[in-house]
């Protein structure tokens, strides 16, 4: 096996293509499928050198295996990391960065807008095994300070939130974060790492669902966990190797491929997404519009200081509550009814009563998540298609 080219000094667009592929000896282009449990030694001797860790090499593919290997590396070079580990799905990895550092006694701070399951991890699981957890309003810095205590060791966020698209303030979140001894895990799913590197902002580990723009054509679970060589080596290697919530290798080439046409998927669906978020926002059914990209975003000034352009993801909220929305999203020709996000085809949900109806209705309220709320995710559909589809739509709300 060879490695690709050292890639570092190129541009994001190259390195999505090219970094950490390894090549067989047959020279194939397109890298090849390790759809292999085990490996198999030379000798007893080397056998023994690699568990010792004295030889480098795979073991098995609970622990690594070649094609998760090169996911992990085209990450690391995108995100600006030293170490990464990908896991089986995206709850895994949110999971595992925020549980296997952490023992009883131990207290965690995030913000009240996750993903519903992430808010599960931290409001339920992590109580059950002692360690106390605070959910605080993620906008509110002051917030996040008087959350703080002695024994705090992990403040979490996502940005933007799903789905109501706040954008928190990475960077002061992470210096109150350090201040308290504590470190910063942002889930970065909604930025993608085209439009935000959380890194760069201070955090200390970034994870992601690779289930969504990563694959972006609705094909594969994943997830990966971004950090510093420290914190992989310390924290997330041993705990996968013996807990084993480990990406498949069929999964991480399609996820390896998938990173080739990041760039491109993701500029020509924020583009889609700023059009139809401009036509959304003048219209007579549309009582509220959040996105990202536009200057009456809430933090527009946060936006611009810590993303490089919008989302491909819009928030709106329509006349009629429960039936307005059901009106308006059964009515759609083009965007499917779906609790996914990220894929080239263009997608819609209904979270009060999906993503988010585990929570209570006045958890909903608090968050902005109203009867009438839609998330938009822009697909690869043609820009005017998904307009005119939106508009014969609205009629019916
Ligand atoms: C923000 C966010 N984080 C994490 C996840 C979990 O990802 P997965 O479905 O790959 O487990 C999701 C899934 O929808 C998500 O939207």
């Amino acid at each position: 096996m060879s490695e690709a080219k050292a890639t570092a000094r190129y541009r994001p667009e190259t390195r999505l293509v090219h970094s950490g592929a390894l090549r067989s000896q047959y020279g194939e282009t397109s890298e090849s499928i390790f759809l292999t449990q085990g490996f198999v030694y030379d000798s007893a001797e080397q056998c023994e050198a690699r568990f010792k860790g004295e030889e480098q090499g795979f073991l098995y593919s609970r622990c690594s295996n070649p094609n998760v290997s090169m996911f992990e590396r085209r990450m690391i070079d995108q995100e600006g990391a030293e170490a990464a580990r990908a896991t089986a799905t995206g709850m895994a990895a949110v999971t595992t960065a925020i549980l296997a550092p952490l023992k009883a006694g131990d207290h965690v701070v995030a913000a009240k807008a996750l993903f519903g399951s992430c808010r599960y991890v931290v409001e339920d699981l992590l109580p059950r095994y002692g360690i106390q957890s605070t959910l605080v309003d993620g906008l509110d810095l002051d917030q996040w300070r008087r959350a703080m205590r002695p024994n705090t060791r992990t403040c979490f966020l996502e940005s933007p939130t799903n789905p109501t698209l706040d954008v928190l303030d990475i960077s002061a979140i992470a210096e109150i974060a350090h201040q308290g001894g504590a470190r910063l895990v942002v889930d970065n799913v909604f930025a993608t790492p085209i439009w935000q590197s959380p890194l760069s902002l201070g955090a200390d580990v970034v994870v992601y669902s690779a289930t969504k723009h990563i694959d972006g054509q609705g094909r594969c679970l994943g997830g990966i966990i971004l950090s510093s060589e420290s914190f992989i080596a310390e924290h997330i290697h041993n705990f996968m190797r013996q807990t084993g919530p480990s990406m498949s290798p069929f999964n991480a080439w399609v996820l390896l491929k998938g990173l080739e046409t990041l760039g491109v998927r993701v500029k020509a669906q924020t583009e889609s997404a700023a059009k139809i978020a401009d036509v959304l926002a003048r219209h007579p059914k549309v009582t509220r519009l959040i996105y990202p990209g536009r200057a009456d975003h809430p933090q527009a000034e946060t936006v611009k200081k810590q993303m490089r352009a919008g989302s491909t993801l819009i928030g709106f909220e329509v006349k009629g509550g429960k039936a307005g929305a059901f009106r308006c999203l059964n009515a759609l020709k083009i965007s499917r009814i779906s609790n996914n996000l990220g894929d080239a085809k263009s997608l819609v949900t209904h979270p009060a009563t999906t993503t988010h109806q585990r929570l209570p209705p006045e958890a909903r309220a608090e968050l902005g998540i109203s009867e009438g709320f839609i998330r938009f995710s822009a697909g690869l559909e043609h820009a005017d298609d998904l307009v005119e589809d939106f508009e014969q739509a609205l009629e019916q709300v």
